[in-house]
C-alpha cells in the first residue's frame, strides 16, 4: 500500500493548482493523472480567462460585482451566488499570481494584461495568450510543480503519470484513499491518503460531436458517484456555438470577441433576427447563440442543413496572425480555408459539463476528506450556462481553495485510516478486471461507445423533449445491459488500453444516465437545457439544483435549493 498525506487526482489546471497549494502548506502530495499533466484537456482551452482587471481601453471601470452579476445572469440564475462572489473576488489575485509565475499574457498598449470581449460579459474582461491560453497556463503551472518537486526545503511532490483511478475508497463516511491502475505495468495499487481531491475534468466524450479530448470520458465523475457522492445539475451541458464543421474542433469565442461575424447562406448576420441575441449579437452567451444557429439552419438559412459561416476576413491577416494564430492553423489544416480570405464553416458542438461532483464553495463534498475542483466539480458557479472565460478561472480559484482546505485538514488531524477498506477495495477491483479479461461474451466496448455517442448527440442535444429523452433512457439501459457482456480483445498486462477504455465506458454510461434523468425530470427551459415541450423558465418549480445518486438499480434524483444572493432572478435579455 502506498501512502501520501494528500492525493490529487487529475493533472490539469485545477489539479496542478491544488497540488501546488497543498505543497505550499508543506503537505506531502501526490498527483495521479491518466495522462502526462501537460496532455490534460486544459491544454486545449483557447480564448481566455476572465478577471475584472478593467484594463481594456473601452472597459472603463470594472469590478468583481459586475463580473459576479454577469456570471449569475449568464447562469440563468441557477449558480450559487456565494460561490460566484468568491470566484470573482479571488479572480484578480489568481491572475496576477499566474502572471508572476511567468504566464505570457498578451499586453495592451499600456503594457498591462490585455483583455478582450467575450460572450455575456458587460466589460471586455477576458485575459488571453493569443488563442492558446490553456496551453500557456498549463505550462506555467507545470513549471511550478517541477520547481516544487525539486525544492529541497519542501515536502515531497510526486507525480504518477498514466495511472487510472478506478475506485474512491470510503469508510464510515470518510475518504481513506483510492485504487488506481498503472497503465504501463498493469499493476493495481491501493493508495492511502489523509485527503483526496478530484480534479479530473469533464464528461464531454459521452457525446460524439464534442470539442473535448477523448480522455474526457466522465470516469472522474463516475468514480465518486459510485462511492456515494452525488452529481449535481448534470442535465446542463454546454454546446459551444462555433466548432469546425464535421471535426468539432473548437473555434474560439475569441474570434467573435475580436469582431468576427456569424453569417447565414444569404450572407446576413442572422443573430439580429432573434430577440435574445439582437442586441449583443455575436457576443451574446453561448446557449443563446447555439440555439439561434440551429434555428437558422432548421429554417433553411444554413449550408448542407448542418452549418453556418464565421467571417473573420474583415479583421485582416495581421490581426488574425497576431491574435488568432492557432485558429488560422486549425482552419488551414483541417478545413483547407484561410480565415483571412475564406469563410469558416462552423456548427455547435458539445463543449463543457456545467454539472459535476456536488461540492460546496469550500470544495467539500458529503464525504469527509474528499474534495473536488474544476470541471469535474459543480460548486456551482456556472449554473445552467457557463460564460466563456469562466472555466479557466474556476480551475485556478477552486483548485487553490480545494488545496488549502485539504491542507488544513491534513495538518490538523493526520491519522492513517482505512487499511482494511483499501485492501478490500483492491481485491474487488482485481476481481472486476479479472472477470473482464476472462469474459467469454462478445460485446465490443467500441460498438457500445459509438451507440452511446449517437444517442447523446441525437436525443440529448440543444433542443430536448420528453419523447426523445425517454428513448435515450431506454437506449442507455440497453447499453448498460450490453456492457455486462463486454469482451476485451487484448488481455495482457502492459499498456492495455483496451482494458482502460472498457473500464471507462462503464463510467461514461452511468454519467450519461444521470444527464438524461436530470434532463427528463427538469420540465422547464433554463440556460443550456431547452425543452421544446416546456419552453419557459419556471422559477416557482425549478429554481433548484438536481442531485443524482447512484444506486445499483439506476439513478435516484433529489433536489436542493439554489443560494440566491444579491441578484434576484430576472428575465435574461441581451
Ligand atoms: O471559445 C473559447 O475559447 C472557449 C472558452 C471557454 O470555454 O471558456
Amino acid at each position: 500500500m502506498i501512502y501520501h498525506d494528500a492525493i490529487v487526482v487529475g493533472g490539469g489546471l485545477a489539479g496542478l493548482r491544488a497540488a501546488i497549494e497543498l505543497n505550499r502548506h508543506n503537505v506531502k502530495v501526490a498527483i495521479i493523472s491518466k495522462v502526462h499533466p501537460i496532455r490534460s484537456h486544459s491544454i486545449a482551452a483557447q480564448g481566455g480567462i476572465n478577471a475584472p482587471l478593467g484594463n481594456h481601453p473601452r472597459g472603463g471601470y470594472d469590478n468583481w460585482e459586475k463580473h459576479a452579476f454577469d456570471t449569475v445572469k449568464g447562469s440563468d440564475y441557477l449558480a450559487d451566488q456565494d460561490a460566484v462572489i468568491r470566484m470573482t473576488k479571488d479572480a484578480a489575485e489568481r491572475i496576477y499570481e499566474m502572471e508572476h509565475w511567468g504566464c505570457p499574457f498578451n499586453r495592451n498598449a499600456e503594457g498591462k494584461i490585455a483583455q478582450r470581449p467575450f460572450g455575456g460579459a458587460g466589460f471586455p474582461r477576458t485575459c488571453y495568450v493569443a488563442d492558446t491560453t490553456g496551453h500557456a497556463l498549463l505550462h506555467t503551472l507545470y513549471q511550478q510543480t517541477i520547481k516544487y518537486k525539486q525544492a529541497s526545503e519542501r515536502k515531497e511532490m510526486v507525480i504518477y503519470e498514466e495511472w487510472l483511478v478506478t475506485d474512491l475508497v470510503v469508510e464510515d463516511g470518510i475518504c481513506v484513499g483510492v485504487i488506481a491502475l498503472d497503465i504501463i505495468s498493469g499493476r493495481l495499487e491501493a493508495f492511502q491518503a489523509g485527503a483526496v481531491i478530484f480534479a479530473t475534468g469533464g464528461a464531454g466524450r459521452i457525446y460524439g460531436n464534442s470539442t473535448n479530448a477523448l480522455i474526457n470520458t466522465g470516469m472522474g465523475m463516475a468514480v465518486p458517484y459510485w462511492a456515494g457522492v452525488p452529481l449535481k445539475d448534470m442535465e446542463f451541458i454546454q454546446f459551444h456555438p462555433t466548432t469546425l464543421v464535421g471535426k468539432n474542433i473548437l473555434i474560439t469565442e475569441g474570434c467573435r470577441g475580436e469582431g468576427g461575424f456569424l453569417l447565414n447562406n444569404k450572407g446576413e448576420r442572422f443573430l439580429e433576427k432573434y430577440s435574445d441575441s439582437k442586441k449583443d449579437m455575436e457576443v451574446a452567451p453561448r446557449d443563446i447563440i447555439s440555439r439561434n444557429i440551429i434555428r437558422e439552419i432548421m429554417t433553411g438559412g444554413g449550408f448542407d442543413n448542418s452549418y453556418v459561416h464565421l467571417d473573420l476576413r474583415h479583421l485582416g491577416e495581421e490581426k488574425i496572425i497576431q491574435r488568432l494564430p492557432g485558429i488560422r492553423d486549425i482552419c488551414m489544416e483541417f478545413a483547407a480555408v484561410d480565415p483571412a480570405k475564406d469563410l469558416i464553416p462552423v456548427q455547435p458542438g458539445q463543449h463543457y459539463t456545467m454539472g459535476g461532483i456536488d461540492c460546496s464553495t469550500e470544495c467539500e463534498t458529503n464525504v469527509k476528506r474528499f474534495y473536488a475542483a474544476g470541471e469535474a466539480a459543480c460548486v456551482s458557479v456556472h449554473g445552467a450556462n457557463r460564460l466563456g472565460g469562466n472555466s479557466l478561472l474556476d480551475t485556478i480559484v477552486f483548485g487553490a481553495i480545494a488545496g488549502s482546505n485539504a491542507a488544513g485538514h491534513v495538518r490538523n488531524s493526520l491519522d492513517k485510516k482505512g487499511e482494511g477498506a483499501l485492501n478490500n477495495a483492491l481485491k474487488h477491483a482485481e476481481q472486476r478486471i479479472d472477470a473482464l479479461c476472462k469474459s467469454a461474451s462478445n460485446e465490443s466496448h467500441t460498438d457500445i461507445k459509438i451507440a452511446l455517442n449517437k444517442v447523446m448527440d441525437n436525443n440529448v442535444g440543444i433542443f430536448r423533449n420528453a419523447s426523445k429523452l425517454k428513448e435515450a433512457v431506454n437506449e442507455v439501459k440497453t447499453l448498460q445491459e450490453r456492457y455486462k457482456r463486454i469482451k476485451i480483445n487484448y488481455t495482457g498486462k502492459r499498456v492495455n488500453l483496451n482494458l482502460v477504455w472498457a473500464l471507462e465506458l462503464n463510467g461514461s454510461l452511468d454519467v450519461a444516465e444521470a444527464v438524461i434523468a436530470g434532463a427528463l425530470a427538469r420540465e422547464e427551459s433554463r440556460g443550456s437545457h431547452f425543452r421544446t415541450d416546456f419552453p419557459a423558465r419556471d422559477d416557482t418549480g425549478w429554481l433548484k439544483h438536481t442531485l443524482a445518486y447512484f444506486t445499483p438499480e439506476g439513478v435516484r434524483l433529489d433536489y436542493k435549493p439554489v443560494n440566491i444572493g444579491p441578484f434576484e432572478p430576472k428575465e435574461r435579455k441581451y
